[in-house]
């Protein structure tokens, strides 16, 4: 048998996230510049069938967890059949997306059809005009209407991902909670990483996860609970009495979770990232278009897969925009 994926520290890594597109029809403040950033050229950027590639040849290594996000994953056209092809990939058990809701409730049916297990949705404000300002972006877009519409497609449990950003926000932290009270929904509070290339938001506007853990505790009452996750999840999990749903805190700039880390990224032009900040990038693409076997460079890269991410010294090299690695 073919040893599983373990990295230089033991860790197995079975959960590969994969971006099919930097592009991304929202310009969230913490995320990109207003103007967008130097988009992939289309020459470089993964082909569907290159992609399950890249699957296959993990799978028959480990890989268990595939997540598709992007820049925005439901801008490529016709992505259902990029899931369709992940889905029949052997030893895959679970497919899930990212994505920013604006395609969600137009997409969902035939996603689920297609194979795709369940989704992760961004929401950064209950409020359209509120929307508008942080993604710079006047699309349609209802969070709760999205989120049922998938739940309604098949695609739960829905998580509904909020970065918090303090005078910005922050004082939405008890809507996006109480939805969570009469829906078996996860909300999830992220703390914001203020890298990349943005102006308008700093480390002024990151809330703590302690101060967002005790804004819900004026909600209601909360107990913590073990969550929705299936694998090692980054978050950290509350309910409220009697709810169908949880709150989450996912915590990038307080808490690594860095010990249980069990993912590697896939960026959409076919570089392999081992950790999402840092530099180190491994070029599949090259090889994939060669027709030659990924392994043995996999494994050179988990080797330099680093123990803990330095974000918290600021260390993020490289890093413009957490859209182009894949979240
Ligand atoms: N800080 C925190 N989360 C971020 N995301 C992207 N940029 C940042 C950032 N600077 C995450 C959020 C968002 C998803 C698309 O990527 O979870 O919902
Ligand atoms: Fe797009 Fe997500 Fe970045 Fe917002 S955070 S600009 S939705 S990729």
């Amino acid at each position: 048998m073919t040893p599983i994926l373990r990295d230089g520290f033991g860790r197995h890594i079975d959960y590969l996230r994969i971006s099919v597109t930097d592009r991304c029809n929202f310009r969230c403040r913490y995320c990109m510049p207003a103007e967008g950033l130097d988009w992939l050229p289309k020459a470089e950027i993964l082909s569907y069938e290159e992609i399950a590639e890249v699957v296959r040849q993990l799978a028959q290594l480990g890989l268990r967890k595939v997540r598709i996000s992007g820049g925005e994953p439901t801008l490529r056209p016709e992505l259902h059949k990029l899931v369709g092809m992940i889905r029949d990939v052997r030893g895959i058990e679970d497919i899930s997306l990212s994505t920013n809701g604006v395609r969600l409730a137009a997409v969902a049916r035939l996603l689920k059809e297609s194979g795709l297990d369940r989704i992760n949705m961004s929401a950064d404000s209950l409020r359209p005009d509120r929307i508008h300002a942080i993604s710079r972006r006047r699309l349609p877009f209802d969070p709760v209407a999205a989120a049922t519409a998938a739940e309604d497609a098949g695609l739960g449990p829905i998580k509904i991902n909020m970065v918090v950003m303090r005078g910005i926000n922050d004082d939405e932290i008890a809507d996006f909670a109480r939805l969570t009270v009469d829906r078996p929904w996860h909300v999830r509070f992220i703390e914001l990483m203020p890298v990349g290339e943005m102006r308008d938001v700093t480390w002024d506007h990151v809330v703590p996860s302690d101060e967002i853990i005790a804004r819900l505790a004026e909600v209601g009452r909360l107990s913590a609970v073990s969550g929705p996750e299936r694998g090692n999840g980054p978050a950290r999990y509350f309910a409220f009495s009697g709810a169908r749903g949880t709150v989450g805190v996912i915590t990038p700039m307080t808490h690594t979770y860095c010990e249980t880390c069990n993912r590697v990224r896939l960026t959409a032009d076919g570089k392999l990232r081992t950790c999402l900040f840092g530099d180190q990038e491994t070029d599949l693409r090259t090889l994939l278009r060669a027709g030659m076997s990924l392994e043995p460079a996999v494994r050179a890269a988990l080797v330099t897969k680093p123990a803990a991410h330095q974000l918290l010294q600021m260390n993020v090299g490289g890093l413009r925009a957490l859209s182009q690695v894949g979240g």
